[in-house]
């Protein structure tokens, strides 16, 4: 691990530094539990993974959710976030980001901004929780070093996992941390261990075929998500806006206004469509409303071009778009 973390992420740490967890979850659930306690308050991305946001509100903890662009969190909206919560003397536990393939807006959160990051993390005392499950799926394989590498002061948690790389179900994650951050965690892991024979399968898995892999796999996604995005392109038209991601199994849509993908999820999913409604992905419930993520990492190409197609039939007769499918008016059809 130590190892596979200076090659892809220019993490420098031993094994010591390194706890493997029953998958990334179980990561998100050691450093809340360490770190959190009813009525804290937390920094996160506006759009982000849903399994943190429900853990938070389980919690009792305040979300503050910071807008992201192309380039992943805006640097200027974590400052004045910082800064308002500073002057009403609130000091937020951890600012969280899913920065490399951000989920689910698939973005990479540039080198400059992760300096700036570090600077106001610094600067407001406020450790950073990198969460970096998807970082093995990105189409060029180029990609920052992780926060992790560049602090110089510590104060950033990491977390990753071989369930987007590998297989979700051997549930092998891993937190890399100070020990001392680490030790408190390993009081709470109640698991007596996280599963051996897993570990086991990857230790002699990844030596001789992760590198073979990756590219094989990464391939594959870009291939699917191609399909994908010609197919909305196709049903939806102009209706559907969305940006090509750098990696990821996942499509970040932006649907027009009257659109409220949490209404449309149930007639979707009874014509055999599963959707995620963008609301339950979003600080901002409103922001999320007629937003969208899809995950194309499972179905076949036959299968995400006509599950599209079913989308757009459904959007159009519970919401009246897209007005054209597949280039012809349906009134006139
Ligand atoms: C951002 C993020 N973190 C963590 C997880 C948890 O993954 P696992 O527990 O399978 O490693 C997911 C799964 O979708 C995720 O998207």
């Amino acid at each position: 691990m130590a190892r596979k973390l200076e090659r892809t992420a220019g993490i420098c740490c031993d094994a010591g530094e390194i706890l493997i967890t029953s998958g990334s979850l179980q990561g998100l659930d050691l450093v809340n539990g360490i770190l959190l306690t009813r009525g804290d308050t937390v920094i996160i991305e506006q759009a982000t993974y849903q399994g943190a946001l429900t853990r938070l509100q389980r919690l009792g903890v305040e979300a503050v959710g910071i807008p992201l662009d192309r380039d992943g969190m805006c640097m200027d909206a974590l400052a004045s976030a910082l800064d308002d919560l500073k002057r009403r003397g609130v000091r937020p536990k951890y600012i969280y980001t899913v920065s490399t393939v951000q989920n689910p807006t698939g973005t990479i959160l540039s080198e400059p901004r992760r300096h700036e990051m570090l600077r106001l993390a610094a600067q407001y005392g406020v450790p950073i929780f990198e969460d970096d499950c998807y970082s093995d799926l990105i189409w060029d394989g180029r990609r920052p070093p992780a926060l992790y590498a560049m602090s110089q002061h510590g104060g950033v948690i990491h977390i990753g996992s071989f369930s987007k790389s590998v297989a979700p179900a051997l549930r092998v994650g891993y937190i890399v941390a100070p020990w001392p951050l680490l030790a408190r965690m390993l009081a709470i892991k109640a698991d007596a261990g996280s599963g051996a024979l897993e570990q086991m399968v990857l230790g002699e898995f990844c030596p001789r075929h992760f590198d073979v892999h990756i590219p094989v796999l990464t391939q594959a996604l870009r291939v699917k998500l191609e399909t994908l995005m010609e197919a909305l392109n196709e049903q939806f038209g102009t209706a559907a806006e969305f940006e090509d991601p750098k990696g990821g199994i996942f499509l970040w849509v932006k649907l027009p206004d009257q659109v409220d993908t949490q209404k449309l999820f149930v007639p979707a999913l009874a014509a055999g469509v599963a959707i995620n409604p963008g609301a339950e992905w979003s600080t901002d419930k409103n922001h999320g409303k007629s937003r969208t993520r899809l995950c194309f990492a499972n179905p076949s190409h036959a299968a995400i071009r006509e599950g599209v197609a079913t989308l757009a039939e459904v959007c159009r007769r519970e919401f009246g778009v897209p007005a054209r499918i597949a280039n012809m008016e349906r009134a006139r059809a």
